[in-house]
């Protein structure tokens, strides 16, 4: 493994925590979080329980961490906790009057909700489910966009123990199929549409159609929000307001058991099948509140935005469950940045006097592109904190997000983590950390993270390797939903002996120890921060009764970091035309998502392969990034193939 090693390690610029961060910093001197964070790693049963004991709990823990049988971690057992409950309820008496959601949708429109009232909402709406039949342990189906209602769907599940199942609205119907079925869902909670970039999403459209599928589905509970009208299947499908106005306002958090499974978010692996993500209950809540609060600094008077959606786990944990434990003031805006235009983002942060700003790198590389004058337009001293994730920020984008976004004043948290950490694992805090551009700098409290090569040795700085987790943490995923197996194949089985987390990722150390990560090691492309296996883009491209056989692989691109090309060979009488190009890129919108579409469609007779018949991407990925192949090209079984596919690029 050795992408990109040296232009990383080529970086020395270093920030040093500006003095007025330092002086407020919650957790005192640099040095004194070294050594907090060698405490959390050396005691985890002592840190984890003083920093559990900020939350609400029922009853508290008999144990706290039981890794008897790896790798299955129990976390807080024998406690009793709710998380709707500590997102909500205990803020009541201080900050009932606080708001806690403030929302913009894409054509202006506006809602701010109290604690008090999103409390409310919650719980009438948890009644509703009630009445539905939802009980404890039954997983709900949520395809909504990002609306404050996709919030009080979640906290209401959490409420009555239900395990929702967020899923992005912007899937098709197909992939909505897989997740409903996977789960077993018996509601999908759904909306007539959503707005992007001025047309609306027809997400009841796309439901009714997934819902042909999916036997276990019984009530399909659908919000107005464009007020198109959709069509209504009587006896199931039931209309969210008619339902909260039947609903009594009442509705006790349950006492959950710590390990109680909270959510499953569907990732990608590196075959086919989606991954069900599960986290359970105590354990991923202590997660996202201990890092929202120090990685983001969450202050009384903070006013706080991460723009992800909640179909993403970053939406789960820093829209949700994170700034809301910590009674933050979260602000939430349904569409594209760049509608109606280009300033869309800067103009709510000025209208909002935002404070702490979370974004993508994707996200930050299309405003640079859009230009400073977007941005120079508004007001933004109010920022104080900026945050990046999803992907390597490359130095670039994270100079220009310092001096155009931050005014130079604003540190920079690149946080490090993924669906299956549940929450930031890799981050600078800031008044603490000087940071690096591009660097996620050193791991989280209770994040015993290490670059190791393929026997599980640690690597020396300046090595690249393999990251890895080397015990237990909280919010660490707990298994994939049905499937142990699999849990147990992709995350642990290459360290089995040593216990250790195995990332996906690959990661480099530089001479201060500062982590690098070099992105993913398997064949998962990361598109716009968001992981897409390359096989699920397959599998929907031979689905295409044109395409024989076609291969998926991922190249630079400016604004994605990732884009996505298709090496397809087309049956006998389907003609390799634009117009094929065209069809396949809908084809794969249709099947699973936009986010999935290729950029590139390379035609071709046949494919590079071994001669075992093994598909070369690296030659693939050669070719659709322009570059030479160099390396071993003995195991290709016909080199006309390359030669062909080259020429034709240049064509
Ligand atoms: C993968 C996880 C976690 C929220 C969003 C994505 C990449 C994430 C960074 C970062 C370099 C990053 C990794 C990781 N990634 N954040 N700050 N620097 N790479 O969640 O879909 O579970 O993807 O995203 O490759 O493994 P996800």
């Amino acid at each position: 493994m050795s992408l990109n090693i040296d232009s990383v390690l080529n970086e020395t610029r270093t920030f040093p925590p500006s003095p007025e961060f330092s002086a407020k910093s919650a957790l005192g001197s640099w040095e004194e979080y070294r050594a907090l964070h060698e405490r959390s790693v050396e005691d985890p049963e002592g840190f984890w329980a003083e920093q559990a004991a900020h939350l609400a709990w029922f009853r508290t823990w008999d144990r706290v961490r039981n890794w008897d049988a790896p790798p299955f971690a129990k976390w807080f057992e024998g406690g009793k906790i709710n998380a709707s409950f500590n997102c909500l309820d205990r803020h009541l008496p201080a900050r009932g009057n606080k708001p806690a959601l403030v929302w913009e949708g894409e054509p202006g429109d506006k809602r701010a909700l109290t604690y008090r009232e999103l409390h409310a909402e919650v719980c009438r709406f948890a009644n509703v489910l009630k009445g539905r039949g939802v009980r404890a342990g039954d997983t709900v189906a949520i395809y909504m966009p990002l609306v404050p209602e996709l919030a009080i769907a979640v906290l209401a599940c959490a409420r009555i123990g239900a395990i929702h199942s967020v899923i992005f609205g912007g899937f098709s119907a197909p992939a909505l199929v897989d997740r409903i079925n996977d789960a077993a869902s018996t509601v999908v909670i759904t909306a007539d549409g959503g707005w992007r970039r001025g047309q609306v999403v027809e997400l009841k459209k796309i439901v009714d159609e997934a819902l042909k599928g999916t036997p276990t589905v019984h009530t399909c509970i659908v919000l107005e929000r464009t007020g198109k009208p959709v069509p209504m299947e009587a006896g199931r499908d039931a209309r969210w307001d008619d339902l909260m106005r039947e609903a009594k306002p009442d509705c006790p958090a349950a006492e959950l058991d710590s390990e109680h499974p909270l959510f499953i978010l569907y990732t990608s692996g590196s075959t086919g099948k989606p991954k069900g993500i599960l986290h359970a209950t105590a354990g991923y809540l202590l997660g996202a509140q201990l890092t929202s609060k120090y990685v983001f600094d969450l202050r009384e008077d903070d006013v706080y935005w991460c723009t992800a959606d909640i179909g993403w786990v970053t939406g789960h944990s820093y829209v949700v469950y994170g700034p809301l434990a910590n009674g933050a003031t979260v602000v939430m805006y349904e569409g594209a940045p760049n509608h109606p235009d280009t300033d869309r983002f800067w103009d709510i942060v000025e209208r909002y006097r935002v404070t702490v700003f979370y974004t993508a790198p994707t996200a930050i590389r299309a405003f640079m592109k859009w230009g400073d004058e977007a941005v120079k337009k508004h007001d933004l001293s109010s920022l104080r904190l900026l945050g990046s994730v999803g992907e390597p920020i490359n130095p670039e984008a994270w100079m220009w997000y310092h001096q155009v976004i931050g005014g130079g004043r604003c540190p920079i948290v690149d946080t490090w983590w993924q669906t299956e950490t549940g929450s930031i694992a890799i981050s600078p805090l800031p008044g603490l950390t000087p940071t690096r551009p591009g660097s996620a700098t050193f791991p989280f409290f209770g994040i015993d993270a290490a670059v190791v090569n393929e026997k599980g040795e640690e690597l020396p700085n300046g090595q690249g390797g393999f990251l890895v987790i080397r015990q237990p943490w909280p919010s660490m995923l707990r298994t994939l939903w049905g499937d142990d197996e699999r849990f147990k194949e992709v995350y642990w089985k290459r360290f089995e002996d040593k216990g250790y987390y195995l990332a996906g990722d690959g990661a480099v150390r530089d001479k201060e120890g500062y982590f690098w990560i070099l992105g993913r090691i398997d064949d998962v492309l990361n598109v716009s921060g968001h992981r897409l296996s390359t096989m699920e883009v397959e599998s929907a491209l031979v689905a295409h009764p044109a395409v024989v056989e076609a291969a998926v692989v991922g190249f630079a691109h400016e604004i994605k970091g990732e884009g996505v090309a298709a090496f397809v060979t087309a049956g006998a009488g389907h003609a390799q035309v634009p117009a094929l190009a065209e069809a396949l890129k809908k084809h794969v919108r249709d099947t699973i998502g936009a986010i999935a579409a290729p950029d590139q469609i390379h035609f071709t007779d046949a494919l590079p392969k071994t001669r075992s018949g093994k598909i070369m991407r690296r030659l693939l990925r050669d070719v659709a990034n322009g570059v030479e192949s160099k390396g071993d090209m003995t195991t290709l079984e016909d080199l006309n193939v390359l030669a062909k596919l080259r020429a034709q690029d240049e064509e």
